[in-house]
């Protein structure tokens, strides 16, 4: 039963200086060694999908395994929809199940980001599920180098995201303060005072994206300014990469060998990462402090009879 109201869980986080890790996942053994890598630590986890990864799998199959996983697990989990594309597809996820969604406008101009995000907003917010915008620009792709996008860094302002978050109404913000997607090969500058003036002006949970290759004090400082979420998947595909890799060196160990190592290298990585980010050991406090995730036609169900007995 532990998927939560992943707004209830990012408030916890903000509240209490830790961020929760967001981890893209590409199929099962993802799947699998997120959750198990979230038990180990007793931390509360985001199971995350990229729509720049749906060629790969099929949405639908993959939410559907996700949704019996975090019935089957202890620790809270949310299912989110990473750099959705458009509103349709943040209809299509939160069909699917998902319980939160990105639109990722932050390619538009500011004024357009802000209509195409209030749309967002309105539609996902009738039927519960919280939203997370993006302004600025954070460049480069998961799963690969990172280094030739630094010139596309685009850094977030402070009061423009006072306005973005006044007129749309979004529940998570996702900054730009230094980070780039994809694989690094030294530690980036981040805008540590910018950050945290974005979080004053703003006030609510705030989002790196392009977690690979940050070291663990960096994730601490972001965690301390507001910083409640961290997306993190291209070190996940290196190290699951490697893992296959070197199981699979023989045909004699067969593909299911590949696939244990896989999972174990994996586990082990998030559940690290949820120790730098300060979430383990809270599992049970955020179980406590979050309204249980009802889906969505459970919650239409339960407006409905509100308005009946109202009647
Ligand atoms: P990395 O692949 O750089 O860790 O970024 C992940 C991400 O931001 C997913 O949205």
């Amino acid at each position: 039963m532990p998927l939560v109201n992943l707004k209830d869980m990012l408030r916890h986080a903000r509240t209490n200086g830790y961020a929760v890790g967001a981890y893209d996942v590409v199929d099962c053994s993802f799947l699998a060694a997120v959750i198990a890598g979230a038990e180990a630590a007793q931390a509360p986890v985001i199971v995350s999908f990229s729509e720049s990864h749906f060629a790969h799998y099929d949405f639908q199959v993959l939410m559907a395994a996700a949704e019996v996983a975090t019935k089957k697990a202890t620790v809270p989990i949310a299912l989110f929809l990473d750099h959705g594309s458009s509103l349709e597809s943040a209809v299509a996820a939160i069909r699917y199940g998902a319980n939160g969604v990105m639109v990722d406008t932050s390619h538009l101009s500011f004024d357009d980001n802000l209509a195409a995000m209030s749309t967002a907003v309105t539609v996902a917010h009738a039927v519960g599920v919280p939203v997370e915008g993006e302004l600025g620009c954070v460049p480069g792709n998961k799963g690969e180098e990172a280094a030739s996008h630094r010139d596309e860094v685009r850094l977030t302002s402070p009061e423009e995201a006072a306005i973005y978050v006044r007129s749309t109404g979004v529940d998570f913000l996702a900054v730009s303060v230094g980070t780039i997607h994809g694989r690094l090969h030294s530690e980036p500058h981040l805008d540590f005072d910018r950050l945290a003036a974005i979080s004053d002006a703003v006030g609510i949970p705030l989002v790196i994206h392009g977690g690979t290759g940050l070291s663990d004090e960096q994730f601490q400082a972001l965690a301390a300014r507001g910083v409640a979420k961290i997306n993190y998947y291209t070190a996940l595909s290196d190290l699951a990469t490697a893992a296959a890799t070197s199981a699979m060196e023989s045909i004699q160990a067969g593909y299911t060998a590949g696939m244990d190592a896989v999972r174990l290298a994996l586990a082990n990585e998030v559940s690290r990462t949820c120790k730098v980010f300060g979430a383990a050991g809270r599992a049970e406090a955020v179980l406590a402090s979050c309204h249980p995730w009802l889906g969505v036609q459970n919650l239409l169900l339960s407006k409905g009879a509100e308005t009946a007995d109202r009647r």
